[in-house]
């Protein structure tokens, strides 16, 4: 039943069944009063109200009409009232439903109120910015996915063309010589490595994403780690001509809590961004360096190279996000790197900051907690 239609109901209720009471109650006193089925005090009482014809007196009846047109005046302004303070809000959120049912989200239905109908519309409200928010997020994911879609195929396309290219090249004869066909055979290689390389970067991207790697947290003494890893570094970067300089002022008995193979990865995913965005004016320099500060121990990665603009910073941890967006650079990459760096170190219970300055550098700054023995009681 329509909430009108209830108050109606309502309003006859109220003026009229106090009507019906009182005039039964009436009638009964007045038979009573005729047939004289009281005692003598209350007939006395009573019979003031009676005139001569056993009739009531005028008084009385005015009396009773004057309560009438009271009860009725009040019973009036009580629906308006409630139906005033109820009816708008109403109207507002069935227009809000029928908004939401037909998709769109952009209208506000907060109200300002105290009363149980206020918190109505805004618990809808609530409702509607977090339903608003889930479509944003979902256009997002879809945009990123597209995006991803986009970039794989571009970037498995390149080493593709490729291979297809070269041989090609060996079937039509063009490698004629033995040198030119180990040529060709390794350039072959090199681009399937590529693809195998981006293959598994997005795999472990996809795992990253839905938690299904499986970590194995290990205590690992830091000086010990770092001396392997700056071995292998070194050799590698010093093939590419890119000067590697080590610093490490944390205690040599300090040990971490961390996945050896997966901070190996966070390095290794540092290190080759600061080589693939390396400047050819400079002599090219990466720098290690590790501090203590307090339960955690800081490592600070920097490189001389070509640096990120500050307007892309805030974004270079974001997935497939690449601050030289042209697909076309020289520099491949499908900017999942520094968002799966990110992922690892959180779940390692640290956070990443990065401080950069166009053609100057890059200093990516990373806290692993410490391992420390619980105090014995
Ligand atoms: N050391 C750096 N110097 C300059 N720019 C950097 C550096 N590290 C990251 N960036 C910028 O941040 C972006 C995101 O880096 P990220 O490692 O996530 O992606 P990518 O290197 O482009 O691709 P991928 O790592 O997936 O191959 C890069 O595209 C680059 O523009
Ligand atoms: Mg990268």
């Amino acid at each position: 039943m329509k909430l009108k239609n209830r108050l109606i109901i309502s309003f006859f209720i109220i003026t009229i069944a106090p009507v019906l009471i009182f005039t039964i109650l009436v009638q009964a006193l007045k038979s009573i009063v005729m047939q004289k089925a009281i005692n003598e005090r209350m007939l006395n009482l009573f019979s003031k109200y009676f005139d001569e014809s056993g009739e009531f007196n005028e008084l009385v009846v005015n009396f009773c009409f004057a309560g009438l047109v009271i009860l009725m005046l009040t019973a009036i302004i009580m629906i308006v009232w409630i139906y005033r303070g109820v009816a708008p809000q109403l109207k507002t959120l069935k227009l809000a439903a029928y908004n939401i049912k037909e998709g769109n989200l952009d209208f506000s239905v907060a109200s300002s109120g105290k009363d149980e109908m206020s918190e109505v519309c805004n618990a809808f409200e609530d409702m509607r910015i977090r339903l608003k928010n889930n479509a944003k997020d979902r256009l997002d994911d879809e945009a990123e996915q597209r995006a991803l879609i986009s970039n794989i195929a571009h970037d498995l396309k390149t080493p593709i063309t490729a291979i297809k290219g070269y041989a090609e090249g060996m079937l039509d004869g063009v490698a004629d010589t033995p040198e030119k066909r180990d040529k060709y055979v390794r350039t072959i290689y090199n681009k399937a490595n590529e693809m195998n390389t981006l293959i598994n970067e997005l795999t472990l991207y996809s795992n990253i994403d839905t938690n299904k790697i499986p970590y194995n947290f290990q205590k690992l003494n830091l000086h010990a780690y770092f001396a392997d890893c700056i071995e292998e570094l070194g050799m590698d970067l010093e093939n590419q001509h890119i000067r590697l300089d080590y610093s490490n002022f944390v205690d040599p008995d300090v040990l971490i809590i961390a996945d050896p193979e997966q901070l190996g990865r966070i390095i290794h995913n540092i290190i080759s961004n600061s080589v693939k965005y390396m400047r050819a004016d400079v002599p090219s320099k990466i720098e290690i360096s590790i501090k203590d500060v307090g339960d955690f121990v800081q490592i600070e990665i920097s490189d001389n190279g070509r640096g990120i603009a500050t307007h892309d910073l805030p974004y270079v941890f974001d997935r497939f996000y690449r601050a030289d967006a042209s697909r076309n650079s020289a520099a491949g990459g499908s900017g999942i790197g520094l968002s799966i760096v990110k992922k690892i170190i959180e779940d390692h219970g640290g956070k990443i900051w990065v401080t950069s300055k166009e053609n100057e550098g890059t200093t990516m700054c990373f806290v692993i907690r410490k391992y420390q023995e619980s105090p014995i009681v």
